[in-house]
């Protein structure tokens, strides 16, 4: 059935995007959508009508408006592990039952950072935040974004198992006056658990009487936190359903919360129930996540892109790659649709990208000039997040704006190696600003986009046992050193010293 659909789109005109723009004055209006401050420009992709009648008949035939409900009514969406995906009732949407819980919860924080703020653990300046993959990105995004002018916490996130990570990281922290805080969902993850035990001791080797209780556990497992040895009064738990890489908003935002204060998070949620709201109601055309999502598919679908690119034109929104990375791979890099069948058509493209004005002196030359195209995203913000000369701010945007048009437009040349084919696509995010809640919004504008891929492509975003296989075989290295390997590995193991 969607095979037959990609069939179909591919066989429709192929304007170039010239020929959109000159055949319709009102494409820039028409392809353009802005809600919650951020305006999404997808004029420069190749959308046309014709593409989005046909994308909306395949919305309707894999049951997209059901499943958006499925959703945020908290039904078991995540078919092969048989569990809701509940990060929106973090934000108020979704089951009463999961929102009355969410919202219990998150009391529960607000109470501990309370406390922690009256003095309960002394003098506390620093925040050891330790996590992995969903456990990390997500408060170490928020708070590179928005905690450049100041917070009330130096706040570290630690996620490698490479101890170098570990020792950068605690080198100026003073041990009497930090918090652990260890972020895993499962509780099991070695390379947290493992970080864990080495921020004890490094809190011990600093005089640290009772490193235990200075640790704070956020988990969707508290019975292993207890089990470790936090006490219960630290432990802060999250919902099982809500996932791993969508989880920035429930307890493993305590260290944005803690450093950027109870009113930033509440307008992060905030920012995000604002796209939530146009998620669930706005229809498919003019629905950003879901347009966004055509988009994806097009190019994934018809153009053989294998590849998406990613450019935050702004410093704050460095780490925004990082996150999508997690986000979208992990979620549609999948071979199998959610009913088990395999997928006959490409998953999720590779996700990729970096920042602008550098990646403009670094990648951009393949973009412009390669033989792969590579449909690019730009995310840029109408206000900067400096007060130096506005001449910075002013050439980043014409930057930003200059890329686009010139990937669009390209440039003729007999010469072939100074010519520019041109017709490459592109899509604008462009925020008004970026604070907690618009930053929120435009997280859960990827989440549901990546949810909507999903669903067009029918598979499920919510598991990942792709992940497992290396995790079984890392430990079969610890724990039986070289043997019963290929012969490359068992070699790289003996040659490293290891396991024996
Ligand atoms: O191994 C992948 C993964 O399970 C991610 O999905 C998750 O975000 C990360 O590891 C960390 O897991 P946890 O929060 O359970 O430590």
């Amino acid at each position: 059935m969607v095979e037959e659909f990609w069939g179909k789109l591919a066989a429709l005109p192929k304007p170039t995007l010239a020929e959109l723009f000159a055949n319709d004055a009102e494409r820039v209006s028409a392809y353009t959508l802005s809600l919650a401050d951020i305006r999404f420009d997808f004029s420069k992709t190749h959308l046309d009508s014709k593409a989005i009648a046909l994308f909306s008949g395949l919305a309707e035939t894999q049951g997209l408006a059901a499943a958006r409900e499925a959703l945020f009514s908290g039904a078991a969406v995540n078919t092969t592990e048989g569990r809701a995906a509940e990060h929106a009732a973090e934000r108020g949407s979704g089951s009463a039952d999961a929102v009355g819980q969410a919202k219990a919860l998150q009391a529960r924080m607000r109470g501990l950072l309370d406390a922690i703020e009256a003095g309960a653990f002394g003098e506390i300046k620093h925040i050891l935040h330790i996590g992995i993959g969903g456990s990390a990105l997500g408060p170490k995004l928020l708070i590179d974004a928005l905690g450049r002018d100041g917070s009330l916490y130096d706040v570290k996130v630690v996620s490698n198992i490479d101890g170098a990570a570990m020792a950068e990281a605690v080198k100026h922290m003073d041990p009497y006056a930090t918090l652990i805080a260890v972020a895993s969902k499962t509780f099991t993850t070695t390379e947290t658990l493992l970080n864990a035990e080495s921020a004890l001791q490094w809190m011990r080797d600093g005089g640290v009487d009772d490193p235990h209780g200075r640790l704070i556990a956020l988990t969707a497992k508290p019975e292993k936190a207890l089990e470790w040895g936090v006490d219960e009064s630290r432990i802060l738990p999250f919902a099982e359903s809500v996932g791993g890489r969508y989880s920035l908003w429930c307890s493993i935002g305590f260290p944005f919360a803690a450093a950027l204060g109870w009113a930033a998070y509440e307008e992060l949620l905030e920012g995000a129930a604002a796209m939530d709201r146009h998620f669930r109601t706005a229809p498919f055309a003019e629905n950003a996540p879901v347009l966004a999502a055509f988009t994806d598919l097009y190019y994934a679908q018809t153009r053989e892109c294998q590849t998406r690119a990613v450019f935050a034109y702004d410093e704050r929104m460095r780490l925004l790659p990082d996150y999508l990375q997690q986000l979208e791979m992990e979620s549609n890099g999948k071979s199998v649709t959610a009913d088990g069948k395999p997928l006959t058509y490409p998953s999720a493209p590779v996700t990729w990208g970096g920042v602008g004005t550098d990646a403009q002196h670094a990648v951009f030359q393949l973009l412009h000039q390669g033989t792969h195209l590579i449909p690019v995203e730009f995310i840029a913000s109408i206000l900067p997040g400096h007060d130096l000369d506005p001449a910075h701010h002013e050439t980043l945007l014409v930057n930003c704006f200059a890329q686009g048009a010139a990937l669009m437009q390209g440039k003729k040349s007999d010469d072939l190696a100074r010519n520019y084919a041109g017709d490459r696509p592109s899509t604008t995010i462009l925020l008004d600003d970026v604070t907690p809640a618009i930053l929120g919004a435009l997280i859960a504008f990827y989440e549901h986009r990546t949810f909507a891929n999903a669903v067009l492509l029918g598979v499920n975003p919510y598991d990942q046992f792709g992940v497992e296989l290396g995790k079984e075989i890392a430990k079969g290295i610890a724990d039986n050193g070289p043997e019963g390997f290929d012969p490359s590995t068992s070699a790289l193991i003996a040659a490293a010293g290891l396991g024996l």
